[in-house]
């Protein structure tokens, strides 16, 4: 096996690897099993990618303006999330990477996904990671472009879109989804927010496209009723718990000595702020460490930084 890695012969490693595989699986252990079979699918699935078509890299044509494209490479384990969102949204990337097993039974991987929560909490972030996983292109779907006033433009803005998802597979993403699919398109009898609403979801259930669309909103009780039922699956993000909030932080201090900080004061600080936040928390107590104290962190600087984000909030809070 060593051997083969050396010489690059890609092939002979992997068909070695699955060889090994089985042995675990026939031993019972069937977690070394699983993790290689599932490395093996990876690897294989990222050769396959590498002679792939030339990657979209713009949108062109009438898309342009509509969608920008990117090829992210944030993966599911950056997230700071619960271990219950944490483990469906592994068990969902696991559908796509092995959707031939799938088929085989006559399913199919889920691919239409509703995502909502505070801002800050990696709703967009996932469809990221999700792309990054899955060596997808991101498709964000610019709403501002799309949604226009004149009267059936935005249906036939949207129709381009839905067709992308079958000429390019990926993972189309709904930003503020809630602009295009909200309740009041319902009261609205004649007006364009109803045709608007109406061809979105239309278009939803009709699409049968590889792709997978995420649409994410935080303001989940504005949606439409009707369009719940068009997704697969529902995500509920939410604020991070105090050990969540302490990773995040350490993952956007590395390089940083952490062990010292007085983290029960630190936790006091973290409370009500998302993981957005404590990410800029985090580069502001940084660039204090290292233009102001040699580059050592203090608690100081890391409770100061968390207390000025959560002054933004406060001055920025409605009524104020
Ligand atoms: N759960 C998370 N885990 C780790 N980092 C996060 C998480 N949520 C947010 N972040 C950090 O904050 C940034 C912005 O998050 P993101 O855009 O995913 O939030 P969002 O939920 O889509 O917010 P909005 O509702 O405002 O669109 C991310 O790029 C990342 O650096
Ligand atoms: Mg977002």
């Amino acid at each position: 096996m060593i051997r083969s890695h050396a010489d690059g012969d890609s092939g002979q490693f992997l068909s070695i690897a699955e060889h090994i595989a089985d042995e675990a699986a026939r031993s019972g252990k069937t977690k070394v099993a699983e993790d290689i079979s599932a490395a093996v699918r990876r690897a294989k699935l990222k050769s396959s990618q590498v002679n792939r078509p030339t990657p979209i890299t713009a949108a062109r044509g009438e898309l342009a303006g509509l969608m920008r494209v990117t090829y992210p490479d944030v993966r599911l384990s950056d997230l700071v999330v619960g271990p219950d969102l944490q483990r469906r949204l592994r068990r969902l990337v696991r559908e796509h990477d092995e959707a031939e097993a799938l088929k085989a039974k006559d399913l199919q991987p889920r691919r239409k996904f509703l995502f909502s929560g505070p801002p800050g909490t990696g709703k967009s972030m996932t469809a990221a990671a999700i792309a990054g996983e899955l060596g997808l292109p991101l498709l964000t779907v610019l709403l501002d472009g799309v949604i226009t006033k004149f009267m059936g433009e935005t249906a036939a803005k949207l129709r381009l879109v839905f067709d992308a998802m079958s000429a390019t597979r990926g993972v189309y993403l709904f930003d503020e989804v809630d602009a295009l699919a909200s309740r009041r398109g319902s009261d609205n009898d004649i007006g364009e927010a109803r045709r608007m609403l109406n061809s979105f979801l239309q278009f939803l259930e009709d699409d049968t496209s590889g792709s997978i669309v995420v649409a994410a909103t935080n303001l989940r009780s504005l949606l439409d009723p009707a369009i719940f039922r068009r997704f697969d699956t529902a995500f509920v993000y939410e604020k991070p718990s105090s050990s969540e909030a302490r990773q995040v932080l350490a993952n956007h201090l590395p390089g940083f000595e952490l062990d010292a900080l007085d983290w029960g004061l630190i936790d006091e600080r973290t409370m009500g702020l998302s993981q957005a936040d404590l990410a800029a928390a985090a580069a502001d107590a940084a660039r204090d460490a290292v233009l102001d104290n040699s580059s050592v962190l203090t608690t100081q600087f890391l409770c100061q930084a968390l207390a000025d984000r959560t002054t933004i909030h406060v001055d920025m809070a409605p009524g104020r």
